[in-house]
């Protein structure tokens, strides 16, 4: 297999090419061929007139000479060799070599024929004359042969000009097929310069002017690709700047609270006081620390998720149990209400994620004493989950903002910020859908997950 377009455009120009110079070269050696008998056999009947009419009667015997111009016309740089023999009646040979044979069977003359003497093959002709003496007829059968050299030779000579002529031809097509390829080609050429040259920071478009509209798509694909790198670089580097900022506030921290501490050593309950604010900020840079890897690794997870069957009742409950303890030291009523048959496909492992967020949020923000459930229940295809809280909802000039990496409500609560771009994010992986909405009666907030149910 061939991988170079241009070997293959070259052969499947030149395979045609050549099997048409093969059947003109076929038919041209047939139309020389042709030609050089014609010739030979219009030579050997011509040598046997000659003969034919040089026969006469003396003396009431038949005498045959033969003259020279007769031979003669054979005469070639070929050197073949002529025979010739002539018969009277039935079988009386008058002059020539006897074992020259005559034509087989009763054929109009003159008559043509190929055959062999001395082990050469010879092309013959037999001409007959009937020769008239006092009122008798008597026929003479004059035969003239020679072996094939010259005809060869005019052969060559007539067919190998021609088989020069196409060979010129093909190499000549040959030649303008590679230049016009090699024209034609150049900008596909420069084109994969142009892309492979690239540092791989520069993500500006490939150009598209200048070349042929059959790469125009391709560009368009690659530009389209780079566009897609373009914005994913950018969201990156946002992200990775974001994120050394958050840590640096806590760290900033960190460094002035152990100071704080240094400076109390003398005082027990100072010193302890600054201990467990160190404790509050390393929790706090843990916890953010465990969303950014959360958050990374959803993002570099497959989308689609390798569809395994996950049981959302399952993941719910386990959830609520993780997080019961913090619900109860609120004093929030946490509950589950779940239907049949919860199965999705995902990564458990990213939807007990995505659950944990949404329940961790309502538990945060809602007052102490309030109420929050989980709910999912499945609704023909898909599996929704409900998580509502009676706590103070989201306003609705920053609902739109909440799913941002690193955006935080007016809140006294702790938080990172990435908890609902997480959720987004998962849900994307998994085809689903999310959104929040007030609750019932404008009260706290019902955050809803769509989640296409698992088919077999
Ligand atoms: N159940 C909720 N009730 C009220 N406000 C919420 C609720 N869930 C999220 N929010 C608001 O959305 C913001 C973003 O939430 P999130 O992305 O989880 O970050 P974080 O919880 O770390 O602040 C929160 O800061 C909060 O203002
Ligand atoms: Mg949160």
């Amino acid at each position: 297999m061939m991988h170079s377009l241009r070997a293959r455009l070259l052969w499947w120009v030149l395979l045609p090419l050549a099997a048409f110079m093969f059947v003109a070269g076929v038919m041209s050696y047939d139309a020389a061929r042709h030609t050089a008998a014609l010739l030979q056999d219009n030579a050997l009947l011509a040598s046997a007139r000659t003969i034919g009419e040089d026969i006469e009667w003396n003396n009431g015997e038949l005498r045959a000479d033969i003259p020279p111009a007769a031979l003669e016309m054979f005469e070639s740089p070929y050197h073949d060799h002529v025979f010739y023999k002539v018969v009277a009646g039935e079988d009386r040979l008058l002059v020539g070599t006897p074992e020259l044979s005559l034509p087989e069977g009763q054929r109009p003359y003159p008559v043509f024929y190929d055959t062999t003497l001395e082990g050469q093959a010879i092309r013959a002709v037999a001409f007959r004359r009937q020769l008239y003496d006092a009122g008798a007829a008597l026929p003479v059968v004059v035969v003239v042969g020679k072996t094939q050299a010259s005809r060869e030779g005019m052969l060559a000579q007539l067919w190998h000009p021609q088989l020069i002529r196409q060979g010129m031809m093909l190499v000549l097509a040959v030649l303008l097929v590679l230049i016009g390829l090699t024209s034609e080609l150049r900008p596909l050429m420069k084109l994969k310069d142009d892309v492979a040259d690239r540092d791989p920071m520069q993500l500006e478009p490939v150009r598209v002017d200048h070349l042929p509209t059959e790469l125009r798509p391709i560009v368009d694909a690659i530009n389209q690709c780079i566009a897609r790198l373009k914005l994913h670089t950018s969201t990156q580097r946002q992200f990775v700047a974001d994120a050394a900022h958050q840590l640096r506030t806590p760290l900033t921290v960190l460094d002035t609270q152990v100071q704080c501490a240094r400076q109390s050593a003398e005082d027990p309950a100072a010193l302890a006081d600054a201990l467990g604010a160190i404790h509050r900020t390393s929790r706090k840079m843990t916890e953010m620390t465990n969303q950014l890897l959360l958050l990374a690794r959803a993002e570099s997870a497959p989308s689609p998720v390798p569809s395994v069957p996950v049981d959302m009742a399952q993941v719910v409950s386990s959830v609520l149990e993780e997080l019961i303890l913090a619900a109860q030291r609120r004093n929030i009523d946490l509950g589950a209400e779940l239907g049949e048959d919860l199965r999705v496909a995902g990564s458990e492992q990213l939807l007990t994620a995505l659950v944990a967020n949404l329940v961790d949020n309502a538990i945060r923000y809602t007052q102490e004493g309030g109420c929050v459930t989980a709910r999912c229940r499945r609704v023909d295809e898909e599996v929704v989950l409900d998580v509502i809280d009676n706590g103070p909802g989201i306003p609705a000039e920053i609902r739109a903002h909440v799913f941002e990496r690193f955006y935080r409500g007016k809140t006294d609560v702790e938080g990172t910020g990435l908890g609902l771009a997480i959720v987004r994010r998962i849900a994307q992986s998994h085809g689903a859908t999310v959104g929040i909405a007030p609750g019932e009666g404008r009260v706290g907030l019902v955050a809803t997950v769509h989640l296409p149910a698992w088919k077999e």
